[in-house]
């Protein structure tokens, strides 16, 4: 299918990884990367089946399907907060091949969801949410809008993780725990208990260390 598709984001391997699964979803045709807050850009990103352009200003509704390619939270919503767009679907989810995600869990809108990641049963997640690459999330789990999670995290089931929130590469958040909104899990912790809202927490076990911004 041949689209016009807008990418918001920079150019690291997000955008990388963007292009690789619409190719296996037989989307291809022209892009166009939005780079308005001047984020550093890959100056010679090429692909043989798109035709990539970048610009610092757009029409945003001549595009068919809008990505977006920022995993910071805070930044993620910044941006479809500048440009009014959050309740818009035409934000599509750009979800790897190889992931296993439950029928019976939902997924919101404007969502990364990068390889060998899985998602069990009955979980729920947001809008603008970033899972990376070998991540686990079990059942009965709530992730909320903006949060990202770095690869290697293994979530348990009936965990919920609030607005905005960041998990760290390689946590585990064992079964029941709330981690709240705004706050940073630092990597390869071991979140045995709840974690407030606004806080950078790390270790094994999870413990805060500062309030958050
Ligand atoms: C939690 C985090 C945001 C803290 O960042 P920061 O406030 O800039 O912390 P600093 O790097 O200044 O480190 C401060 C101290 O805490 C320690 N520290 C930082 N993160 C730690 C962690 N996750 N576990 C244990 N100790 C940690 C540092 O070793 C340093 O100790 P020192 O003062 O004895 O040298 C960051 O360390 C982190 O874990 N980020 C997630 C990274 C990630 O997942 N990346 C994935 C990319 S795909």
């Amino acid at each position: 299918m041949k689209t016009n598709t807008l990418i918001i984001g920079k150019g690291d391997d997000i955008i990388t990884m963007i292009l690789d699964n619409l190719v296996s979803k037989n989307i291809v045709g022209e892009i166009t990367i939005l780079n308005n807050l001047n984020l550093p850009i890959l100056s010679n990103f090429e692909h043989p089946l798109f035709q990539i352009s970048i610009s610092d200003s757009v029409e945003l509704f001549k595009f068919e399907k809008w990505i977006l390619g920022i995993y910071k939270p805070e930044l993620k919503k910044k941006i479809v907060e500048n440009l009014n767009l959050l309740d818009n679907h035409r934000f599509i989810n750009v979800i790897h091949d190889d992931v296993d995600i439950s029928l019976t869990s939902t997924l919101g809108f404007g969502c990364l969801v990068n390889s060998k990641t899985s998602i069990a049963a009955q979980t729920q997640i947001g809008n603008f949410v970033s899972i990376n690459r070998n991540v686990s999330i079990g059942h009965h789990t709530i992730i909320n809008d903006f949060v990202s999670i770095n690869p290697g995290c293994n979530i348990a089931g009936h965990t919920s993780i609030g607005e905005l929130t960041t998990i760290g590469m390689g946590s585990q958040i064992l079964n029941n725990v709330k981690i709240g909104k705004n706050t940073i899990i630092g990597a390869g912790s071991i979140v045995t208990r709840d974690i407030p809202d606004n806080v950078v927490a790390w270790g094994s076990p999870c413990k805060i260390i500062r309030e958050n911004g």
